[in-house]
């Protein structure tokens, strides 16, 4: 085990998400997580948890999940629904970059809508990779930086103050080509566009797909 190296702390970006985060859940937010987390199954991580809006989403296959979360107000929500699930699930303080567990301890990651927020999206994507074993996977659910030329240019304006109003979450990273950068072999990805509410435009463009650590 590791200590975690940095601390995470955005106590009104929490609030706020623990909100938005919940209505959207109805806005077609939940589907979304029941198919990143569709056929799961054993030990999972699951990075940037924020209140455990995933929890409940994970199949009956999933044996244990280790929830690592930095922020002490999201993470004290996320201790609280993991109590109320049925899955053995452990909320741990700790940040993408610097993950507290040992090497290859893990069959599946999930990263869902985090990626846009760690500082190091390359440091966070290697100890993924170092920490899911060989062959497993990494579920992923994130927006992402348009395809479109046009509205690359409007997220790559927007990002001069949306990491200030989100928690450090930026809207251009390009999320698909720094998995493949770390190692993973995408095996599966639709791109869809999803707007929760009107404030989410620069966010739209997501991801969501399985992919592997080769064995
Ligand atoms: C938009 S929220 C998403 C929360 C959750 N994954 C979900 O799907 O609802 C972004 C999350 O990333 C977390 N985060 C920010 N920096 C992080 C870091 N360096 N390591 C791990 N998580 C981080 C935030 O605390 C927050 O929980």
């Amino acid at each position: 085990m590791r200590e975690a190296s940095t601390k995470v702390h955005h106590p009104v970006f929490a609030r706020i998400y623990a909100r938005v985060g919940a209505a959207a859940e109805g806005k077609g937010a939940a589907e979304h997580r029941d198919e990143v987390l569709d056929g799961l199954s054993g030990r999972v991580i699951e990075v940037g948890a924020g209140t455990g809006l995933n929890f409940r989403h994970y199949p009956e296959t999933v044996t244990h999940v280790v929830a690592v979360e930095p922020e002490p107000l999201l993470r004290k929500l996320a201790t609280d629904e993991a109590t109320c699930s049925p899955l053995s699930i452990e909320v741990v303080e700790g940040v993408a970059d610097t993950l507290p567990v040992d090497d290859g301890s893990f069959d599946a990651g999930v990263a869902s809508l985090v990626l846009c927020s760690v500082p190091d999206q390359a440091g966070a994507l290697a100890e993924l990779f170092r920490v899911i074993r060989p062959g497993g996977e990494l579920r992923f659910l994130e927006h992402v930086r348009a395809t479109s030329p046009g509205f690359a240019r409007f997220q790559r304006a927007a990002d001069i103050v949306w990491p200030l109003l989100g928690g450090g979450c930026h809207s251009s990273r390009d999320t698909l080509t720094a998995i493949e950068e770390a190692g993973f072999v995408v095996e599966r990805v639709c791109r869809f566009s999803f707007v929760p509410c009107v404030f989410a435009k620069p966010v739209a463009p997501h991801i969501l797909g399985v992919a592997r650590r080769p064995t």
